[in-house]
């Protein structure tokens, strides 16, 4: 029988190592370290920017086949799971890694919804943002503020402390989320109502206005509650590793999160569906899409919503996505800019650069025309990603800790810098015009 080793040969040496195959395709990173041109030389390691191909943890929450186009949460398909369950037992799912039984889905319903009640001073301390801030990083910073709320949280390795944070993370961040967007609105909070499904009471808390009985359009309710359920965990994406490796340092969940949000953030990540949107508007028309794809392809832009580190085929997310856009439009009308977005799918996906690089639209590709037909700002959308990656940050965090094989992150680096160098006074050193050069590519 074949053995499930790789053998090495040292070509400086002459040296052959044998190092185990794990898990059908795994290798040790640090196996490399044995191989050595001498007692005192450090060993080998990988050099892999950007982690394309090194994995970080052994995990059981995500499965993602990147060039099937296949996503399963805890072994269950997400097509599945978006066509029969809700969000809040996916999160469960994710969290707990069961599907819970009636008993356990009643408790964990009712324990998120009394959580959804923020601190009054919370409240005090985003009133001090800008009308103008970005309701995104109004989240960064007031979920980041939470763990000055609950300090109990830096008690990682206590279980019943980990499971209260992630029942309250789940159950605040809607209502911090709805309360950014009533603060740039210049609206009153609306405060969490309990008898409202977890998406129902926060579309209470950004839309309800006068009205004595807020009901949420039962079409709108369940759309929204489809794109958290897609939107709950993604394995190792920029923001799960956030999570893992700032919570890696033992800091408690809220400035983990916090981070992991941060990361979110970012055009590559979670703001691009509001980086899709501005694309849309700015094309303008069908008619504008050969111009645009001809400067994606010279590489003065990128065709937002598109690619994915993982996912060399469709990503499954987008399919249901492009779905559930159409059932909003049936109530909200029409988002013209699906038109634009349907023209780039087209022309994209008969264009040798997008196929010969495997670039198929992902979930945030669709997002955007159905956030915008639903009444949310362009600014809400990251925020609207962030409320269900909650459940997954907290599933992987909680992963994190509970493994003992993980330690404080900390990658190496390959040093291209200096070697010694020795201090010289100010005026025996090189003049202004020649040091410019040296310190030009520095920030
Ligand atoms: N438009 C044009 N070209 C692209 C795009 C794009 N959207 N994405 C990748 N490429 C090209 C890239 O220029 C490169 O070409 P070449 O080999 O000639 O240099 C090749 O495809 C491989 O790209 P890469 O940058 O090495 O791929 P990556 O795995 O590092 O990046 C990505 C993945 C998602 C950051 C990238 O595809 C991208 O920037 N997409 C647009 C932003 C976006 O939609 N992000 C949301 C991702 S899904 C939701 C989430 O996870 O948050």
């Amino acid at each position: 029988m074949a053995k499930e080793t790789l053998s090495i040969t040292d070509n400086r040496t002459g040296k052959q190592y044998e190092i185990p195959i794990e898990e059908g395709g795994v290798i040790r990173a640090a196996a490399l370290r044995d191989i050595k041109t001498s007692a005192e030389d450090f060993g080998l390691m990988s050099y892999d920017p950007a982690f394309t191909n090194t994995a970080s943890c052994r995990s059981r929450i995500t499965f993602i086949d990147g060039d099937k186009g296949i996503l399963r949460y805890r072994g269950y398909p997400i097509e599945e799971l978006a066509e029969k369950s809700n969000y809040i037992e996916v999160a469960y799912l994710i969290v707990k890694g069961e599907l819970p039984d009636r008993k356990h889905y009643a408790a964990w319903e009712s324990n998120i919804t009394t959580h959804t009640m923020i601190h009054e001073n919370v409240k005090k301390f985003m009133e001090g943002f800008r009308y103008d801030a970005h309701p995104m990083g109004m989240l960064v910073s007031t979920i980041g503020a939470l763990s000055t709320f609950y300090p109990e949280a830096a008690q990682i390795n206590d279980l019943e402390s980990r499971r209260l944070q992630t029942r309250r993370l789940i159950g605040k961040v809607p209502t911090l989320a709805a309360f950014a967007y009533r603060h740039t609105r210049g609206l009153p909070y609306v405060y969490p109502q309990n008898d409202l499904s977890y998406t129902g009471n926060f579309l209470s808390m950004l839309f309800r206005m006068a009205e004595r009985d807020y009901k949420p359009n039962p079409i709108l309710e369940r759309a929204l509650d489809v794109l958290f359920i897609l939107h709950a965990d993604h394995e190792q994406n920029c923001s799960a590793n956030a999570m893992r490796s700032v919570g890696s340092s033992q800091v408690d969940p809220y400035s983990a999160v916090a981070a992991a949000t941060a990361a979110l953030y970012g055009p590559l990540h979670g703001g691009a569906n509001e980086a899709v949107i501005r694309m849309l508007v700015e094309i303008g028309s069908p008619k504008n899409v050969p111009d645009f794809i001809k400067g994606v392809k010279e590489g003065k832009r990128r065709l937002m919503g598109f690619g994915h580190r993982v996912y060399k085929n469709y990503d499954p997310r987008a399919k249901i996505v492009k779905k559930i856009a159409y059932e909003v439009f049936d109530v909200t009308g029409r988002n013209p800019l699906i038109d634009i977005s349907l023209e780039l799918e087209r022309i994209a996906l008969e264009d040798d650069y997008f196929v010969s690089r495997k670039l198929y639209p992902n979930v945030d590709f669709y997002t955007g025309v159905t956030y915008q037909a639903m009444g949310f700002p362009m600014e809400m959308f990251p925020v609207l990603f962030a409320i269900p990656r909650t459940s997954g940050w907290m599933a992987q965090w909680a992963e994190m800790v509970r493994d003992p094989e993980q330690k404080i992150a900390r990658p190496r680096q390959v040093y291209i810098g200096e070697q010694t160098r020795h201090w010289t006074p100010i005026e025996h050193r090189p003049e202004p015009t020649m040091r410019e050069d040296a310190v030009s590519d520095q920030i």
